[in-house]
């Protein structure tokens, strides 16, 4: 009987999935359902990304760099060894890249004489990390296989490549991403959803990259690994609502440990794990904290408090099954790696990651 019941759940579930998860292009995941489909794209209108033809391709270096993975992992591993927190830190890099005019090394530029670097926007200032790592996989490649490797493919091969030695899902990856010639600053200011974001917020941060509700739960498990600063969460300790009241759907115990790391006064770049039980390891107690109340953000416990849409049931589904929480965090990746690339003879691929060739 019991088998029974779970198995209809999980129907249930795969119905409601892959109605709407997948749309972009390229068939993306080794052993997930729903794959060649394309399906619908949820109305959302004029998508930047999930088109269902995105022009990249897993063999897009077969010939020219076959080693181009094969690199990018050494690096990685040695890294990530030295410093597991620099996973997280290069899986935020590429999510942080393809919601500003798409997954082209925008992130990387540093200032040019006719644009501004998006490394001084709001969310990424004194924030974002891993550039150093980039470099150096950059001019590994440009020894082995030069001018070849998009700095934007080397963003979504480092993410991926995070994921796995963190322990999480291995996919097919897309690639042929072309470099921008420029960066906006503008972009990363108003693209990048904030920590304090309401879920209908959220969700339209995501519906502009076209990007749906299940993207969004998916993706934010990324939260299962790296660390935040004490201003992205603190008001949630002190004043969530303007009344100098804490955030309600924050666990009581874990309110007062958040206190300690993030008193009401200073102490602004304090760090604390978003995912206090395993802060290294890509797995799903990142749901089961939400389901705890524990999530750092306020952007994680909406999933589950917002109650928007199917978001709620997404979280508890996760939570129940890391499985499904891989197969939907691998096939987000893909969708959300298909945002707006350059392809082509637009754009370039830079010899340096930092600047226009
Ligand atoms: C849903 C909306 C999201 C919001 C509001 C959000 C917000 C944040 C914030 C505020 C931090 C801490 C930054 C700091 O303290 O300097 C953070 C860290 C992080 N974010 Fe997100 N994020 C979101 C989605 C994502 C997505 C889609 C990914 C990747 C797929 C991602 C990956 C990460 C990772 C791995 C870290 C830890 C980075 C580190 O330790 O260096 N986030 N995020
Ligand atoms: C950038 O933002 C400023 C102020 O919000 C605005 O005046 C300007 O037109 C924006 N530029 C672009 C390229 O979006
Ligand atoms: C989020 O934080 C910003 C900056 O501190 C603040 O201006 C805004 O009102 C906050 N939004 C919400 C919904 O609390």
């Amino acid at each position: 009987m019991a088998s029974f019941k779970l198995l209809y759940t999980t129907l249930t579930l795969l119905a409601l999935l892959s109605s709407s998860t997948f749309c972009s292009g390229f068939p993306s995941f080794h052993f997930g359902w729903g794959n060649g489909g394309g399906g619908g794209g949820g109305g959302v209108s004029r998508p930047i990304g999930g088109r269902k033809y995105s022009g990249l391709f897993p063999g897009f270096y077969s010939h020219t760099c076959p080693q181009a993975n094969d690199i990018v992992m050494s690096v990685l591993e040695k890294a990530i060894s030295k410093e597991p927190r620099m996973a997280a830190s290069l899986l935020r890099l590429h999510f942080h890249d393809c919601f500003v005019q798409g997954c082209d090394a925008s992130v990387l530029l540093d200032d040019h004489p006719t644009f501004k670097s998006e490394k001084k926007s709001v969310p990424n200032k004194n924030s974002l990390r891993g550039f150093e790592v980039i470099d150096e996989i950059k001019s590994k490649l440009e020894q082995t296989c030069p001018e070849t490797v998009s700095c934007a493919d080397i963003l979504a091969l480092a993410a991926r490549g995070s994921t796995i030695l963190s322990g999480g899902p291995n996919w097919e990856l897309p690639l042929g991403r072309r470099d921008s010639k420029k960066a906006s600053l503008n972009g990363s200011n108003k693209n990048i959803p904030p920590p304090n974001s309401t879920i209908q917020n959220l969700l339209t941060f995501f519906q502009r990259q076209g990007l749906n509700e299940v993207d969004l739960v998916s993706l934010s498990g990324a939260h299962t690994i790296g660390m935040a600063r004490c201003t992205t969460f603190k008001q949630r300790l002190y004043n969530q609502n303007g009344n100098n009241q804490p955030d309600s759907t924050l666990e009581r115990s874990y309110y007062h440990d958040l206190k300690s790391v993030c008193p009401k006064t200073g102490g602004d770049s304090n760090i604390s794990p978003l995912d206090r039980t395993s802060p290294m390891t890509f797995d799903n107690t990142y749901f089961k904290l939400i389901m705890s109340g524990k999530g750092l953000l306020t952007s994680d416990q909406v999933l589950l408090s917002g109650n928007l849409g199917k978001t709620m049931e997404l979280v508890k589904h996760f939570a129940d099954d890391h499985v499904l929480f891989f197969r939907h965090f691998a096939q987000s990746m893909v969708k959300m790696g298909n945002i707006s690339p350059i392809t082509g003879y637009k754009g370039e691929v830079r010899k340096n990651c930092r600047r226009v060739n």
